[in-house]
C-alpha cells in the first residue's frame, strides 16, 4: 500500500486543507477557529495530516492527550483518497505518538450507523464501552463510545 506522508499540522495555512477534508466528510463540520484555538493548546491537543507525494493533504486525525487517555476528536479522509489505506496510516501514527507521550487507552465517539469507520477501529482494537443516545445532530443519532485498553502493547488485526 502506498506510504502516505504523516506529518503533525504545522500551520495556519494547513487549517485551510483540513477545513475541505471536515466539509467534506461532516456534517457538523469544525471551524477554522475551533483548529486555532486548538494550535495554541499544545502539550494537549494534536493534529496529523496525511500527505500524498505532491504534499496534498489526503486526511488528518485530531486528538487531545489528557493525562494517560488519547481521545480521538476527529479522522476524516477525503472521498477520492478514500479505501487506499489513509486512515490507518493516520490512525498507527497517532496511537504511536500518543503511547510515546504516556497513552495507556484510547477513546473517541462513532455514530452508530457509520460502518466503515467501525470496521476500521475494530481493526485496531477498539470495542464499544458505552452508548451515548442522542448524542449527534444533523442527523440525531446515537454515538458509540470506542476504548481500546493497553495501547502500549501490539493489536493483532483479525
Ligand atoms: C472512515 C474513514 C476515515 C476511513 O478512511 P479510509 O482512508 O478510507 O480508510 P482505510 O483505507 O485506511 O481503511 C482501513 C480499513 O478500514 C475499513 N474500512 C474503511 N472504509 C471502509 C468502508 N467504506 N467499508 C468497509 N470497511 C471500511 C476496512 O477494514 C479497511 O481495510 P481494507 O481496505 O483493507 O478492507 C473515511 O471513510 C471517512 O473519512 N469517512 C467520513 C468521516 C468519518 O466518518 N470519520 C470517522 C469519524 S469517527
Amino acid at each position: 500500500m502506498k506510504p502516505w506522508v504523516i506529518e503533525p499540522l504545522s500551520s495556519p495555512e494547513e487549517i485551510n486543507a483540513v477545513l475541505v477534508v471536515e466539509e467534506a466528510s461532516f456534517s457538523n463540520p469544525w471551524s477554522r477557529e475551533m483548529y486555532l484555538a486548538e494550535l495554541e493548546n499544545k502539550g494537549i491537543s494534536f493534529c496529523f495530516v496525511a500527505k500524498d507525494d505532491n504534499g496534498r493533504v489526503a486526511g488528518f486525525c485530531s486528538f487531545w492527550l489528557v493525562l494517560d487517555e488519547l481521545h480521538i476528536n476527529n479522522l476524516a479522509v477525503l472521498p477520492e483518497f478514500r479505501r487506499a489505506g489513509v486512515a490507518a496510516s493516520l490512525l498507527g501514527r497517532v496511537i504511536k505518538e500518543g503511547t510515546a507521550l504516556g497513552a495507556q487507552r484510547a477513546t473517541l465517539e462513532v455514530r452508530r450507523s457509520n460502518d466503515a469507520a467501525r470496521l476500521l477501529y475494530e481493526r485496531f482494537g477498539f470495542s464499544i464501552a458505552s452508548v451515548r443516545r442522542a448524542y449527534y445532530t444533523k442527523p440525531v443519532e446515537d454515538a458509540l463510545i470506542l476504548c481500546r485498553e493497553n495501547l502500549g502493547h501490539a493489536h493483532q488485526p483479525p
